[in-house]
């Protein structure tokens, strides 16, 4: 028997990994804990709601008291931290919550697993902290190099963890995953966005030429990947998880075309991020030798997302006809219409 506390469980991959961990290990109980920010979604967990193996609390992982409550009351022996802000476009206009979340808050689940003497505390992180990567593919010991607020401030998260770790001797790991796709992601992020607004005949907002790369990966594969290094994964180490398979952004934007049978000509270029990462290309040699590979080829994670999301209209369409979503997609996108670039 183990208790889980699984820290922004309400989110997209964290209410994955609920899902996965129920599925998976029947003995297991697991705790929520999410602040319930625009991107935390009690709908994520409609379908776990009545499993008497789960429960749910609202909290701030900020919060020092609560969260020591919370592992005391529900007898929790392990963190796993999804816990984050984590939208790189949004770091740039409001970097402020990220630092709060994704350094302090961090801090503060550490120093409850230091105090409490919990038995394991996972955190979950990015292939973002090792900053663009031209050529060849980031190892586990590169040098951080962080462009954005976000991946700073997740860099600082990590560097937490390894200090506790070292300092404290708190028994943590750490997983930097690649872009993921499936069920439950927020419609901010480049995927759904393109999938939501291809089925509703919109247009697909490309960045810059669209020739920026990223590992786009099964959000399940990465779910299981963070469970075997939690199991398996040796405190104080840090492992990679993705495909090691890059694909170029306009590519996967004509992928989702076809596979809903709409035109090209939806294709919308637009001004680039500022400061855009072009390329990130993760080495997962090391986390291979615990015997975790990613199940899901790019096309049939693509195909299956996009599938999930012309099934779940309901899901998605509560949150894009709210006005918060209206209004950050009007002033994110609004009047960035650029022709389509030579290269693109
Ligand atoms: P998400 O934005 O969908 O969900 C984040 C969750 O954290 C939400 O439920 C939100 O309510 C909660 N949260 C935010 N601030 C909080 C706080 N102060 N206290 C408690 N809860 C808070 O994020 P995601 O895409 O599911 O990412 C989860 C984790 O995985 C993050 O740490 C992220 O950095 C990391 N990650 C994401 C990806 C990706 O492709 N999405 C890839 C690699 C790593
Ligand atoms: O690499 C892992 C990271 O992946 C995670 O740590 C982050 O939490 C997650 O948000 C994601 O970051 P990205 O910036 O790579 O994801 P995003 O979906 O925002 O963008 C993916 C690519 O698509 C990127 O090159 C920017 C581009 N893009 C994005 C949006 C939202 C577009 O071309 N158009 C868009 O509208």
């Amino acid at each position: 028997m183990r208790t889980l506390l699984i820290t922004g469980g309400a989110g997209f991959i964290g209410s994955n990994y609920v899902h996965y961990v129920l599925r998976e290990h029947p003995e297991y109980r697991v705790v929520v804990y999410d602040k319930l920010t625009y991107a935390g979604n009690p709908d994520n967990l409609r379908d776990v709601a009545d499993d008497p193996r789960y429960a749910f609390v609202e909290g701030d992982i900020c919060d020092a008291a609560l969260v020591r409550e919370t592992i005391a009351t529900h007898g929790v022996d392990t963190i796993v931290n999804f816990a984050a802000e984590t939208h790189v476009d949004r770091s740039l206009s409001d970097p402020g919550e990220f630092i709060m979340t994704d350094v302090y808050g961090t801090h503060v689940l550490l120093e409850a697993a230091r105090e409490l003497g919990l038995e394991r505390y996972h955190q979950v992180s990015t292939d973002e902290v090792y900053g663009q990567v031209l050529e060849g593919s980031s190892v586990e010991t590169d040098p951080l190099d962080t462009r954005s607020p976000y991946s700073a401030s997740k860099a600082g998260g990590d560097l937490m963890v390894l200090a506790y770790h070292t300092s404290f001797g708190v028994p943590a790991t750490i997983t930097r995953g690649s872009n993921n796709i499936g069920p439950y992601q927020y419609p901010e992020k480049v995927v759904p966005v393109f999938v939501t607004n291809a089925i509703d005949d919109k247009p697909l907002p490309i960045y810059g030429d669209g020739l920026q790369m990223r590992d786009y990966q099964y959000v399940e594969d990465h779910c299981e990947g963070i469970d075997v290094v939690l199991h398996h994964g040796t405190p104080g180490e840090i492992y990679n998880l993705g495909t090691g398979v890059e694909t170029r952004n306009i590519d996967m934007a004509r992928c989702i075309l076809a596979l809903l049978d709409k035109p090209e000509s939806l294709l919308q270029y637009i001004t680039d991020r500022p400061g855009h990462d072009r390329r990130y290309s993760l080495c997962v040699d090391k986390i291979r030798t615990l015997g975790w590979t990613s199940r899901h080829t790019f096309d049939q994670a693509l195909e299956r997302t996009v599938r999930w999301y012309v099934d779940n209209e309901w899901w998605w369409r509560r949150i894009k006809s709210g006005d918060a979503y209206s209004e950050y997609y009007r002033s994110h996108y609004g009047g960035r219409e650029v022709p389509r670039p030579s290269q693109g």
